[in-house]
């Protein structure tokens, strides 16, 4: 029997579940959160997966570490096959930015062009465990996703690798470039218009009516699937090896899984780094959020008041930035805690700031990041750390 995660709210979930089963059912904030495992390095390896396994909860419950390093080599060989490349420990280094000297990790190389990949590589993962669990490949679930960005293209790039059939839910104004990768990827691409009296985003609204059919959350939202976060950790794994000396590091949030999982990776690495949450000034529910809590008194009492804390962000967010423009933060209960654990703070970037901060870091580093990926950097200039700081951003999501 698989043991299940606790849920921020303290409910114990069922071994098999993804998500809080009182989800919805109350005002509370409801995440399963995984625990933090001890730091152990496999030096002998750089895919990331096979490097970082013994931190992975998908090794700890596969429960045989020569099954599941072989499984880990088919599936990068076929996310090879699909993608032209499989994982392996992503860039790092320092670029003199203005007159900054700017550790910067380099994820638009990574499998399908950002660091969502790493998320649904870990929930493959999990799955390929449960399924040898239950004795074979007998009935697989579909795989759901909403997004119509990187997450849909790093789901249908994975889940195309273990021939898992996935439907990816898109709004109709969606990228024709993303959608036809999405096709040929195999994904079945399912487009969802606004329905009269709906609030909210109808793709989003779709892929959950999926998953309460049965279908599996494989997205990169933690109180979707709090098995996400799994993967994305070995990104924070990856800077506390590599930039040892980071004391901050800007990362941009739209969901937060990014966020949370880099802040907790590291902080499992020992790293010292403070944890700077960037939103720009069109679309900011964290920063509000950050707020919110401190006048109710800490996060115990905010997570019981979700509402009041987390709402969906109006007017229509905006920003040249269009990656993070999530109208809620789904995770940024974990990103609160990791900043208020770290000492760091959320940043809100001025609009005109997130197309300079682009240029300059692609002129510093000949990077081809999107304004997206560079968001962060825009947060660092913006925040303007004193010049004995050592800051670390993440270029994460390539220019399409
Ligand atoms: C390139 C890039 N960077 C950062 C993010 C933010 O990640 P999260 O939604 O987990 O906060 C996204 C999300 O779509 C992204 O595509």
């Amino acid at each position: 029997m698989l043991q299940g995660l606790t849920c921020s709210c303290g409910a114990v979930a069922a071994g098999d579940a993804w998500a809080c089963a009182k989800r919805g059912s109350d005002d509370q904030d409801h995440v399963l959160r995984l625990p933090m495992p001890e730091w152990s390095v496999d030096d002998t390896s750089r895919q990331p997966f096979v490097r970082y396994r013994r931190m992975l909860r998908s090794w700890v419950e596969a429960e045989d570490d020569e099954w599941f390093v072989a499984e880990v080599g088919r599936l990068d060989d076929a996310v090879a096959e699909v993608d032209g490349h499989g994982f392996e420990v992503t860039p790092c280094s320092e670029a003199l930015i203005g007159e900054r000297s700017i550790t910067v990790k380099n994820e638009t190389g990574n499998v399908s062009g950002s660091h969502k990949a790493r998320h649904t590589f870990g929930l493959m993962l999990h799955l390929l465990v449960r399924e040898r669990r239950a004795g074979g490949a007998a009935d697989r679930p579909l795989l759901a996703v909403a997004s119509c960005g990187n997450a849909a293209v790093a789901a249908a790039v994975v889940a195309a690798a273990a021939r898992w059939p996935i439907t990816v839910y898109v709004p109709v104004v969606a990228e024709e470039a993303v959608v036809d990768r999405l096709r040929e990827l195999g994904a079945t691409v399912e487009f969802c218009p606004r329905i009269d009296g709906e609030e909210g985003d109808p793709s989003y609204h779709r892929f959950r009516e999926a998953v309460g059919a049965g279908a599996v959350p494989f997205g990169c939202q933690g109180p979707d699937n709090g098995y996400t976060i799994d993967g994305g950790r070995t990104l924070g794994y990856e800077l506390a090896e590599q930039a040892p000396d980071t004391d901050r590091v800007y990362v941009q949030v739209g969901g937060g899984a990014l966020a949370a999982s880099v802040a907790q990776g590291m902080a499992v690495g020992g790293s010292p780094a403070a944890l700077m949450a960037v939103q720009t000034e069109g679309c900011a529910p964290l920063a509000r959020a950050w707020q919110r809590t401190a006048e109710l008194g800490g996060l115990d009492e905010a997570r019981r008041q979700r509402s009041a804390v987390m709402r969906p962000w109006t007017p229509a967010p905006f920003s040249a930035a269009t990656g993070i423009l999530d109208d809620e933060t789904y995770d940024w209960a974990a990103v609160a805690e990791a900043m208020a654990a770290t000492g760091g703070h959320p940043v809100v970037v001025p609009e005109p700031v997130v197309a300079e901060a682009c240029e300059a870091g692609r002129a510093a580093t000949g990077i081809n990041v999107s304004p997206t990926g560079s968001a962060g950097l825009a947060g660092l200039l913006c925040d303007d750390p004193p010049s004995e700081a050592n800051p670390a951003v993440l270029f994460t999501g390539a220019q399409r």
